[in-house]
């Protein structure tokens, strides 16, 4: 038995709002070609991924201002748009509304559907960055709020400091080479119903040269990129978010959904990766 229930769903939920986005999404990190990326992004939408992450880090502000072009084309109830704020943006709450409004402004949107903290800030506690957090949603910027790179202990206390808002993401690194979340935190996260976002799905490029990868997708005329995340994705709660930003590699992410690996190949890779 694979060390999780498989789950079979191309659309997953986003935390416990009854909403739901697609099982892979794209990154927005590091993006080499702006002009490429829009035409594979718009690709993206009609190959049925409809949600993408970005950061107010990314490009300095660039990323956003990529994905402006994309909503504008796409239509923007068509993308579930998630973005991050710098970890000190939360130290206050004028500081926390300055930042999500230049980033919406960035993004040309009035609102987005989730923003993130990017990462635990040392400097102030973890309750009064949730506090400011929720500004953003009382305020009208976001429809939902989350964290990003919070290990369980810091979790659980940010579920704890929520007060009209729930916490419905947790955006941190999960691939076949780094399952370290499924120790503790994925646990936690599928029984509190928190989504969690896997970045770096692909380890930026290493996973396609797993030799056990290349076998199993043999078997499924599947890419070792296509295996390493149909594997992800098997997970309950768990949607990737790879960055790509060839039309090839989208059309191959886009395969990633409507099909899963056997729970045999599942224990395969848990057993030898
Ligand atoms: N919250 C955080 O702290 C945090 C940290 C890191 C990343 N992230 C988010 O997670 C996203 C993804 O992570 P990542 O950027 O580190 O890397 P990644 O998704 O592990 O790898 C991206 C690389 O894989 C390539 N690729 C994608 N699909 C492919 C395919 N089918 N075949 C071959 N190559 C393929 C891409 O190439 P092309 O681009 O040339 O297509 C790119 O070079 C980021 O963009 C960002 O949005 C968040």
């Amino acid at each position: 038995m694979p060390l999780f229930e498989i789950d079979y769903e191309d659309y997953k939920p986003v935390g416990r709002t009854g909403e739901k986005i697609s099982a892979v999404g794209l990154g927005t990190w590091a993006i080499r070609d702006y002009k490429v990326a829009h035409k594979s992004f718009v690709k993206a939408v009609e190959l049925g991924i409809n949600h993408f992450d970005t950061a107010e880090m990314y490009g300095a502000g660039e990323a956003e201002k990529f994905l402006a072009g994309v909503i504008k084309e796409v239509g923007r109830d068509r993308v579930f748009i998630t973005t991050k704020l710098y970890p000190y943006r939360f130290r206050s709450r004028d500081e926390a509304l300055r930042a999500a409004r230049a980033s919406l402004n960035r993004l040309g949107v009035d609102s987005v559907d989730l923003i993130l903290i990017h990462w635990p800030d040392s400097q102030v506690s973890i309750e009064e960055q949730i506090r400011n957090l929720e500004v953003l949603a009382e305020e009208g910027l976001t429809r939902y709020i989350g964290v990003s790179n919070f290990g369980l202990e810091e979790l659980k206390r940010a579920l704890q400091a929520t007060r009209k808002h729930e916490i419905v993401v947790n955006q941190v690194k999960y691939s076949v080479l780094d399952r370290r979340v499924e120790r503790d935190l994925l646990p936690f996260m599928i029984k509190e119903g928190v989504t969690l976002m896997a970045y770096s799905p692909l380890e930026r490029g290493q996973v396609f040269h797993v030799k056990l990868l290349q076998k199993i997708g043999k078997r499924y005329a599947k890419t070792p990129a296509q295996v390493a995340l149909n594997f992800l994705i098997s997970r309950p709660r768990v949607v990737a978010i790879p960055k790509a930003e060839k039309e090839e590699h989208v059309v191959e992410i886009a395969r990633v959904m409507g099909w899963r690996l056997s729970p045999e190949d599942i224990e395969l890779i848990e057993s030898r990766l």
